[in-house]
């Protein structure tokens, strides 16, 4: 099977797993990469075209060692008949835990065939200049394990005379997917410092969850609010902020305790 045509799919707040996709992409050499970014509040309403694509690479951050839950629904809108796909998330250097499975598991069940996936770092969206967390990654050495991810996917999708000569890939990770008690985060939510704010929207406008209005100040629905940190890390006078006790905690525990350097995982 040869692919010209690549359809990345991907939820991507602060734009690490967007950097990925791309640069299997890259690797794998498509003429045209189409993208189709689920970020924006806008992908909670799509209209699929009914064109049929040809092979789709699928990309979500790792939220509490799952898919991320705002991706899900946005997810599942497309569906497929025996399409061919890779499935990739990205995590901040703890750990993926059953991110990648569920990931599979969702595409299988939209109609897709996933052929291979694969584990990548990004810097954790609770990173900070002071609080270390995979800070600048993907870096060049992450994007080089991308690329050939890549090249290694269209090797294998030439072996193959047609989809149903694709034998099922084994991911680690398990199907009864871990699900963490998060309550104690449910009202959690970036804030503004109101002092440094210049009122410009560029936070509104790029919450995956529209969880931000601007008024005489800007105003967070902390409920809505998934603690992505989109927003802190787009403020470019560092208005934003995410300070919170019970956040900062976490946050800190993992920052003490994954400082080894993880590398990308592949499962081909
Ligand atoms: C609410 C939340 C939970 C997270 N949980 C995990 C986790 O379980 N393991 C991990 O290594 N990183 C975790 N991360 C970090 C993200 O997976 C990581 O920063 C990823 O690169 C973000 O992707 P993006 O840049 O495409 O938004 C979490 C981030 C957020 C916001
Ligand atoms: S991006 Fe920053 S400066 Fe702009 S409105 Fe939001 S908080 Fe204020
Ligand atoms: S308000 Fe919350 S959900 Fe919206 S961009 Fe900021 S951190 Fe993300």
């Amino acid at each position: 099977m040869n692919f010209n045509t690549v359809k990345l799919v991907y939820f991507s707040p602060t734009g690490t797993t967007a950097k990925i996709l791309n640069g299997i992409a890259e690797g794998f050499g498509a003429n045209e990469i189409e993208q189709m970014d689920l970020t924006l509040p806008t992908a909670d309403n799509l209209k699929p075209d009914g064109s049929k694509d040809e092979f789709v690479i699928f990309g979500v951050p790792v939220y509490e060692g799952r898919v991320s839950r705002t991706a899900i629904p946005r997810l599942r809108q497309l569906k497929a008949d025996k399409t061919p796909a890779v499935v990739v998330v990205v995590y901040g250097n703890r750990d993926f835990e059953d991110a990648l499975i569920e990931l599979s598991d969702l595409t299988r069940e939209l109609g897709f065939l996933p052929v291979a996936g694969g584990a990548f770092i990004g810097e954790h969206s609770f990173a900070t200049a002071n609080r270390q967390m995979a800070n600048g990654r993907p870096d060049g050495q992450d994007i080089i394990a991308a690329k050939k991810f890549g090249s290694k996917i269209r090797a294998k999708l030439r072996t193959l005379g047609s989809i149903d000569e694709a034998s099922i890939i084994t991911l680690p990770g398990n199907t009864t997917y871990i699900d963490r008690d998060r309550s104690a985060l449910a009202d959690k939510s970036a804030s503004t410092l109101d002092k440094d704010c210049t009122l410009c929207g560029e936070c509104a406008s790029i919450c995956p969850v529209g969880a931000i209005i601007i008024e005489d100040t800007v105003k967070t629905d902390s409920q809505a609010c998934i603690l992505c940190n989109a927003c802190v890390k787009n403020c470019s006078a560092g208005a934003r902020v995410v300070d919170d006790p019970i956040v900062n905690k976490i946050a800190n525990w993992v920052s003490k305790n994954f400082q080894a350097r993880r590398e990308p995982e592949i499962f081909i």
